[in-house]
């Protein structure tokens, strides 16, 4: 149960070792705080993650997590409840970019990204969800993005499934509202962390660090959506209605 100032005592993070998730979970690191569970696919890294996470009085945990195995995904939220109790706040940060435009004639490799942004995010994200209605109470953090607001052609696959989720958290974030559960969605534009490495940044990159402060802020103030850096929401409030052939030409990244 989050505590009277609202926050969280007991944080799950799905996608244990994502850069941006971690950050977001050390920004809301209060004295509140009991547990930590990093649910990741290396649990090797998770251990490496949750080192630099552990002091005392704060518990973290890792558990195996495979944003592809949709059929687990209800009993490794099941194990962590039965382990540490209500969750209060789940962060669903798990993802993959691919390769750009190649993923985009690689069928398997499109059917991976697919399966575990898109398939795999929406039935942990439901697992969560289920868990956090009997309850009565909890938050759910989606890592959106800017790249789902119109899609590029540089990265469609990414892109698409980052349009879907987002859309999926939208409704299904508008449906929890009845039963005590908050749903923020966030989308961050460029952000360098280990999924960028190497790639060239685009116009108002960010930190995880800096996403992590705008969610926190978002949580404190119940908001449904928040933007990384805030001042995309205005500059995609303009590129959405571009014109296509502009569109393409235009440097983005
Ligand atoms: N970086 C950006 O520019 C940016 C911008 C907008 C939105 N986002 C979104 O923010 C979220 C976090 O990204 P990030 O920047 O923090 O990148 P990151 O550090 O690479 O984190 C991605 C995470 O996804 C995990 N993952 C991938 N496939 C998985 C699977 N099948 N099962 C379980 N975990 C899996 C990775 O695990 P491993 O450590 O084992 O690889 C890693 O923990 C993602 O949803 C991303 O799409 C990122």
């Amino acid at each position: 149960m989050d505590n009277a100032l609202g926050e969280p005592q007991t944080i799950l993070l799905l996608g244990g070792t994502s850069d941006i998730g971690l950050a977001i979970v050390r920004e809301l690191l209060s004295p509140a705080a009991r547990t930590v569970v990093l649910a990741c696919r290396n649990v090797e890294k998770g251990e490496r993650a949750a080192a630099g996470l552990r002091h005392d009085g704060l518990t973290v945990d890792v558990v195996a997590f495979d944003g592809a195995a949709t059929d687990t995904h209800e009993a490794v939220v099941a194990s962590v409840v039965e382990r540490h109790g209500d969750v209060d706040l789940a962060i669903v940060a798990f993802a993959l970019l691919g390769d750009g435009e190649a993923t985009s004639r690689d069928v398997a490799a499109a059917a991976e990204i697919a399966h575990v942004n898109f398939t795999g995010t929406i039935t942990a994200t439901i697992a969560v969800a289920n868990r956090m209605r009997t309850q009565g109470h909890g938050g759910i953090v989606l890592l959106s993005s800017v790249a789902g607001e119109r899609v590029r052609s540089a990265n469609p696959v990414y892109g698409g499934t980052k349009a879907g989720i987002d859309g999926f958290a939208q409704g299904f974030g508008d449906e929890l509202a009845g039963d005590g559960v908050h749903m923020m969605i966030v989308r961050p534009g460029f952000v360098h962390s280990a999924m960028t490495v190497g790639k060239k940044a685009a116009p108002f990159a960010t930190t995880p660090e800096k996403v992590a402060e705008v969610t926190a802020k978002g949580l404190r103030a119940k908001r449904r959506m928040v933007w990384a850096p805030g001042i995309l929401r205005y500059v995609f409030m303009t590129l959405r209605h571009v014109p296509g052939p502009v569109w393409r030409r235009l440097p983005l990244g």
